[in-house]
């Protein structure tokens, strides 16, 4: 377990500090799993700062308050370059007067730290000896709420600090959700038909206050902390420094900040990123401006909500004015018909925007957003466009209201609008050639059978050209029939045909993954793989039966098990089958499960002699097993070593057919078991 703590965080390091892996995810993952269930067999040795902690799992009630030691105080907003000289003027004020010096004796100019302002939401997080202990959000500044569970699956967030620093730290910062994490996040939301993160920072907030901190985790939340409780006490006397010595420590901090002399370098530092934050990969709202010399800080003083010594520069949201041309009908791979205004080109945030999503049919009656409309976009959270008025003065009659088609604008199929949905969809869900490309689209995607090349493009030609009416189709590809598509050369036709074949092997979860069943995404299938074991089981499976898995509730039960049902369906995979795509014969997604103790679960008691238990258990885990902690009626076979005590008697008692070392190291395949000899060997035994 040492060895395994040591390992993954070292691994953690070179991915989220040092931006340089050396391993796969999977691998990690592999290593992870294994850790997991060495602390299920021994808790007792599980650390504080064990990653498994990041995966999550705890589910509370609710969550405690924390009382912060010192509030967690908020900014002054300002919004231009004369109220930033009044606040550069009215805190040279506040320090004369609360100084011994004067202007005129030639105290100096204070010097400032410029950092941009992060849009997300303030934490606090207490490490004890280098060792987190406690996250907390700011709440109302005096007392806020004990997160720490959810603060543990922030994967940038160190569980344990890179020096150790004794006693207890405090420190401040800002959990947020990267733009690309918000756009995949809201992309599954809208695939699952639940309702939208309005910005990053609603997401991140969301997400934060979930009690269920595996669902925290699964959003991806980062964080960077920017401030430093007790700084001084560790011989800290600049915000600059500050920003340092964190990162020294491991702990995540943003690059975009810079030490500014004077006024002038605070302007500069402004006007450099109004433009520029639209390139950072996380959302920013503005500037804080803090004073850099940490002993002027208290000088400078507080009112009761925000310090003297630092103040928000908030950037103007922007909007711009622009024409609807026309409003489209985007078909979606679920069916949904969405409309989608196109919009003369403006220039909003950083890039030019002609599109904006209209949601529903429902929202744009609301709204009465007609074509030819001038209309007021910005970007929600800076990075959806949207449609935010109309400027109905400015109409001159001849706009034209919106009308949801009633045929699918792809298939033609009559469209239907199920009771208590706002969605309208195009029923024909076999053959309409929008949501094959898109099915065929999310089939092909990382998370699923991960076929390189297979984008949105090529889904395009391969379904308008009706090279592919089904999923199972892609399987019978040929380069020929490649050879006749837009810029195909021979060489990416050849690659594309290999990687079509390598994903006949992908493991079950990713099968699963791919066929966009709804509300099963990547970690339900995996649940779904583990527990099942091979598409065989799964399709046959009750609601009930897979309402009873740990981790799958009613709505996904249910939604499986109409998947499975559809005789469409059950002749896709068939199909499927046929084409030689694995359905998986073992029992889990990650790594080799066939084997000897496939489907089996072993308890080892006892002490044994020729390899330690974590290696015996190892071997069992590589060969389809499972190890568990204690005897039950699930129980395949009990190993007992010399001195075994109660396991033995209960698995005797259940008549649970128990094995000496002797007889499970002969029970191991030829090969494994010199292995396992070596082991033994490197591990002095
Ligand atoms: S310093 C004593 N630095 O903005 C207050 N705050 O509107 C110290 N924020 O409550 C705050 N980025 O949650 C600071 N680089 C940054 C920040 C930042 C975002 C948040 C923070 C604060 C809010 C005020």
């Amino acid at each position: 377990m040492g060895e395994l703590y040591e390992e993954l965080a070292r691994h953690s390091r070179l991915y989220y500090e040092e931006d340089s892996p050396v391993i796969s995810d999977e691998e990690y993952d592999l290593l992870l799993r294994e850790l997991v269930e060495l602390e299920l067999a021994h808790p007792e040795l599980a650390r504080a700062d064990s990653p498994t902690k990041r995966v999550g799992g705890a589910v509370l009630e609710k969550f405690q308050k924390v009382e912060h030691a010192v509030p967690m105080l908020s900014l002054d907003n300002i919004f231009d370059a004369g109220e930033l000289r009044s606040f550069v003027t009215r805190l040279e004020d506040a320090l004369h007067r609360n100084s011994a010096e004067t202007r005129a004796e030639g105290a100096a100019e204070p010097s400032f730290v410029c950092e941009m302002k992060i849009d997300g939401l303030a934490v606090s997080l207490i490490y004890e000896d280098g060792v987190f202990v406690r996250g907390a959000t700011r709440g109302d500044g005096r007392v806020g709420e004990d997160v720490t569970e959810n603060l543990r699956t922030v994967k940038n967030l160190p569980l344990r600090l890179k020096k150790n620093v004794p006693g207890r730290m405090e420190v401040r910062g800002e959990v947020l959700i990267t733009r690309e994490q918000f756009a995949e996040l809201n992309r599954l939301r809208e695939e699952n038909g639940e309702s939208l993160f309005a910005n990053p920072r609603n997401a991140a907030a969301g997400s934060l206050r979930q009690l269920n901190s595996e669902v925290a985790a699964s959003r991806g939340l980062s964080v960077f902390l920017y401030y430093l409780v007790d700084a001084e006490q560790r011989g800290i006397k600049r915000q600059s420094e500050t920003l340092r010595w964190l990162a020294e420590q491991g702990l995540p901090t943003q690059k975009a900040w810079a030490f500014c002399p004077v006024l002038e370098d605070v302007e500069t530092f402004i006007e450099i990123w109004r433009e520029g934050r639209f390139d950072l990969n996380y959302v920013t709202d503005g500037v804080v401006v803090k004073l850099d010399d940490i002993a002027l800080w208290n000088r400078a003083g507080a009112t009761s909500h925000a310090p003297r010594w630092a103040v928000a520069f908030k950037y103007p949201p922007e909007e711009v004015f622009t024409r609807v041309l026309s409003i489209d009908i985007s078909v979606g791979r679920t069916g949904a018909l969405t409309p989608v205004a196109n919009l003369e080109p403006v220039q909003v945030g950083g890039t030019t925007v002609q599109r904006a999503g209209l949601h529903n049919e429902d929202e744009v009656r609301r709204r009465d957003i007609r074509v030819g409309d001038r209309v007021k976009v910005h970007k929600a959270g800076e990075i959806i466009p949207e449609i935010v008025d109309v400027d109905r003065e400015a109409r001159t009659g001849s706009e034209v209201p919106f009308v949801m088609p009633e045929n699918c604008p792809v298939c033609g199929s009559p469209v239907v609008r199920l009771p208590g949905e706002v969605a309208v969809r195009c029923p024909n869900r076999a053959s309409c050639p929008a949501q094959l490309k898109e099915g065929l689209r999310y089939f092909a995607s990382r998370g699923g059978m991960d076929i390189r090349g297979l984008g949105d493009r090529l889904a395009e030609q391969l379904t308008e050209k009706g090279l592919v009416r089904d999923l199972a189709d892609i399987y019978g590809l040929t380069e020929e029939d490649l050879a006749n598509l837009d810029r195909m050369g021979e060489k990416s036709a050849q690659n594309l045909i290999a990687a079509i074949e390598a994903s006949k092997k992908r493991p079950l979860s990713a099968l699963i993954a791919g066929l966009g069943i709804r509300f099963v995404g990547d970690r339900v299938a995996d649940i779904l793989a583990e527990h099942f074991g091979s598409m065989e089981s799964l399709q046959s499976v009750s609601e009930d039966d897979l309402a009873q898995v740990d981790g799958i509730g009613p709505v996904i039960a249910s939604s499986v098990e109409a998947f499975f049902h559809d005789a469409a369906n059950r002749a896709l995979l068939e199909r499927l089958r046929e084409s030689g795509v694995s359905m998986g014969t073992g029992k889990t997604s990650s790594g080799p499960r066939e084997g000897i103790f496939a489907g089996m679960t072993l308890v080892f008691t006892g002490e044994l002699s020729s390899v330690s238990r974590a290696e015996a258990e190892r071997r069992v885990k590589e060969l389809g097993g499972k190890a568990a902690g204690s005897v039950s009626s699930k129980t395949s076979l009990v190993v007992a070593g010399a001195n075994a005590g109660s396991k033995l008697k209960k698995a005797e008692e259940l008549g649970i057919r128990i094995i000496d070392e002797a007889e499970f190291l002969k029970m191991l395949p030829q090969g494994e078991n010199k292995a396992g000899e070596n082991l033994g060997e490197n591990l002095g035994l």
